[in-house]
């Protein structure tokens, strides 16, 4: 059964926002100190009150968890840890009666070393699968076959002393990746999507897209001149070989055209890469991935005019009809708070939530949530462990869910996987969420002006104009509705000087609530961190 259907035309995640769940770390229902489904179960209610749209839940497959699911052992079954198909089934048909889609993360460029394909690929170099993955001699002296590296650090190549051949992995050595250009693994894998997708699943997030093809010939990558030894080693190198190959966008669009074989359904891409080769992931006629995730906001200085100027960037590269998104932060990155600081960050979400584009939430951000400092005994992140010293684990933005002031945050009943932030007493989804000026408060109410207003939610973008400070832009609705953005991106007061004759109307929403309700005739003086949302009087049409 499919959620509810949206009330317009638009599809629901062009106009719908995204939520992201780590599911570990989200809500533990049976004592066991990681998060579950049943969990994510019993806060549907919440994400339903919050106004989010969909739901994508990090993997939750059967998987040895070296890399916490990311090394999948089944496509098509549950982990034990996070419960059963029942408990899955559940939580599909509750999400969807409470008008939730919900997307799974689909892990297609490698499986875990455990999965019964690679096992049976290593059994020996006639083995049936041994072309499932990507096997390859050493150099005659030995060595491997060529320089690429693994992004978790060290060699990209391991060597199997029982079949004498080397096995690429571009994550950790437990991760072999598939290789794509064999029809047998994308039929499989293709199989795998149909499976979910024949359960009602509303679509995929798909890990690292970029990387499903590499070089036939296996050609070194070159140096990269600007890497410093304070990065990770994968930065040592260009992947040009390794990654972002030609003949990935053939995959991606078979991927999509399985998925429009069913109703409503979307895949939303991680890529990293920058903007012109980014764009290509939509495909050129729009048939590629619904949404190639755009990363801009998680790297650009947090600087008025360096923000301007990577949306103006973004929105000109956009294929004709390429539906723009946009993300401040997952599994993977620093938190938000940790990034802009606190004082930027309803700035940040003020700008999420009024940009043209879907966006993307990460769990915890809504409440503040910060990087925990995790100390180096209890650090789980491969990442973090592979590269010590270099301060690379993701742990402090996977800590659980701060749910309430109770034992453990009220997310578990046990101790849980990765310690919760000290803060948890103060900063929690029961004291925000009936308090008016809350973090929480904040996000419900843009996210609900979002849902509720045309121009917001699906209205052009034009920029106004970009200071030192401040950052001022406007949404149109072909009804005729439109809002402006201003934001001062600095600690310090700024003017936004209107053009002439002046945009009037209402404040609808601030980071200061003072500011609410507000009439706008003329310039407007913001103190630092301040932001407004004005509905103005005269929408473009009737300017
Ligand atoms: C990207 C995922 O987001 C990350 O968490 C994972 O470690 C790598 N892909 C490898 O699957």
């Amino acid at each position: 059964m499919m959620a509810a259907k949206p009330t317009t035309d638009v599809p629901w995640w062009k106009s719908g926002i995204i939520y992201q769940i780590y599911p570990r770390s989200f809500c533990d229902a049976n004592g066991d100190g990681v998060g579950d489904i049943q969990g994510i179960i019993s806060k549907l209610e919440y994400l339903e009150w919050l106004g989010v749209r969909a739901i994508w839940i990090s993997p939750i497959f059967p998987s040895p968890m070296a890399d916490f699911g990311y090394d999948v052992a089944d496509y098509t079954n549950i982990d034990p840890i996070f419960g059963t198909m029942d408990d899955f089934d559940q939580l599909l048909q509750q999400a969807h009666a409470r008008g939730l889609y919900v997307l799974l993360d689909f892990v297609p460029n490698h499986t875990s070393d455990r999965h019964p394909w690679f096992v049976e690929s290593r059994r020996s170099q006639n083995s049936a699968k041994r072309n499932w993955y990507i096997w390859h001699d050493g150099k005659p002296d030995g060595s491997p076959p060529n320089n690429w590296k693994s992004v978790f650090g060290g060699d990209a190549w391991e060597w199997d002393a029982d079949t004498g051949q080397y096995y690429y992995h571009g994550f950790l050595k437990e991760q072999p990746d598939l290789n794509w250009r064999n029809p047998d693994v994308k039929e499989a894998m293709y199989n795998a999507m149909r499976f979910w997708l024949d359960k009602g699943v509303d679509g995929f997030r798909v890990d690292v897209m970029w990387h499903l093809i590499k070089d036939l010939q296996l050609r070194d990558n070159p140096p990269n001149p600007e890497y410093t030894t304070s990065q990770p080693s994968y930065n040592q190198l260009l992947p040009v070989y390794s990654t972002d190959q030609p003949e990935v966008h053939a995959v991606v669009a078979e991927m999509r055209k399985v998925v429009d074989a069913y109703d409503h359904r979307v895949i939303i891409g991680e890529i990293y890469l920058p903007i012109q080769q980014l764009m290509a992931y939509y495909g050129p006629q729009n048939d590629g991935a619904h949404m190639p995730f755009n990363f801009l906001l998680l790297n650009t200085p947090w600087f008025a005019p360096e923000i301007s100027a990577a949306i103006d960037q973004y929105e000109g590269a956009l294929p004709a009809d390429g539906w723009p998104n946009w993300v401040l932060g997952n599994h993977d990155q620093p938190r938000l708070i940790s990034r802009v600081g606190e004082h930027q960050a309803r700035i940040a979400a003020m700008l999420l939530l009024t940009l043209r584009g879907t966006p993307t939430l990460y769990y915890g951000d809504e409440i503040g949530m910060r990087d925990v400092p995790i100390p180096v005994e209890e650090i789980r992140d491969p990442q973090g462990i592979h590269m010590p010293n270099k301060d690379l684990s993701r742990d402090p933005c996977r800590t659980p869910m701060q749910w309430s002031a109770g034992p453990y945050a009220g997310f578990s009943t046990a101790t849980p996987w990765l310690r919760v932030d000290r803060n948890y007493a103060r900063i929690n989804v029961e004291a925000q969420r009936n308090s008016y000026f809350s973090m929480l408060s904040f996000y419900r109410k843009l996210i609900h002006l979002r849902n509720q207003e045309p121009a917001l939610n699906h209205g052009t973008y034009t920029p106004i104009g970009a200071t030192e400070q401040l950052l001022a832009y406007r949404r149109d609705s072909p009804l005729g509705d439109s809002f402006m953005t201003v934001l001062n991106f600095t600690s310090r007061p700024c003017r936004f000087s209107q053009p002439a004759p002046p945009l009037t109307g209402e404040v609808v929403a601030a980071t200061a609530p003072e500011w609410e309700n507000m009439s706008i005739q003329s310039d407007i003086y913001l103190a630092g961190d301040e932001g407004v949302l004005i509905r103005l009087k005269y929408g473009k049409n009737t300017t």
